[in-house]
């Protein structure tokens, strides 16, 4: 299904209301909640662990798509498959063994993705895409919201051609809004993560970033 799917990045929610802003971004239209995993270590950024993605668990109707900013991630993958994620991706620049980690996350259940930061190739996922059933591409160096849109689009194109015919997403991290939304959708993106756009002021106050625009390819 290549329709473009919106993921809010909870990231730029109420920290204090968790089950609320979710319930909110689902009613206003989110296909996906995008949930960003930070340890301090592989990123300059704490945020959840495991037991924060479970609690988010019964309140996440849609999909639940969570981005581990952490490295290593093997030790962590089945702690995320009993919290209930349905998405599970992981840095290709996290280790130097991403074929066995995504190996790992689909042997739980959980699709498995592999995300690249601005400074990494194509090419470095190139001989994982069997093993893949999403690729992100960060629009942003990882460990913040509301950082300025870096264009990938190239990046996104010569991906979109490397994957082929397989069923293979292409999510999009970083810098998303109504004006940079429709440039990755054009290139071949088919999910689009939101912080900012969505949240601003702390609550969902605009809904515009789910309108025509933005998921018009
Ligand atoms: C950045 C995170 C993103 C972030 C996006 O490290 O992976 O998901 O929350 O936020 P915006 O949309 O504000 O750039
Ligand atoms: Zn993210």
């Amino acid at each position: 299904d290549r329709s473009i799917k919106i993921a809010p990045s909870i990231l730029s929610a109420d920290f204090a209301n968790f089950g609320q802003e979710i319930q909110a971004i689902e009613t206003q239209g989110a296909d996906w909640v995008h949930v960003d995993v930070m340890d301090g270590h592989f990123v300059p950024n704490l945020t959840f662990g495991p037991p924060a993605v479970k609690a988010f668990r019964p309140h996440v109707k849609t999909v639940m798509d969570v981005h581990l900013m952490i490295s290593p991630v093997d030790p962590y993958i089945q702690a995320y498959a009993d919290a209930g994620a349905d998405v599970l991706t992981a840095h290709v620049e996290a280790g130097p063994h991403s074929h066995r980690t995504l190996q790992a996350i689909r042997a739980t259940g959980m699709k498995a993705g592999i995300a690249l930061n601005p400074g990494t190739p194509a090419e470095a996922v190139e001989h994982l895409l069997d093993l893949t059933d999403l690729v992100c591409v960060m629009t942003v160096n990882p460990g913040f919201g509301g950082q300025k849109f870096i264009d990938m689009t190239a990046k996104v194109r010569r991906l979109r051609q490397m994957i082929g015919d397989r069923p293979v997403h292409i999510e999009i991290d970083g810098g998303v809004d109504p004006s940079t939304a429709p440039l990755v959708a054009a290139a071949g993106a088919d999910v689009l993560v939101a912080g900012s756009a969505v949240f601003k002021g702390g609550s969902v106050s605009n809904p515009s970033v789910y309108g025509d625009n933005i998921r018009a390819v």
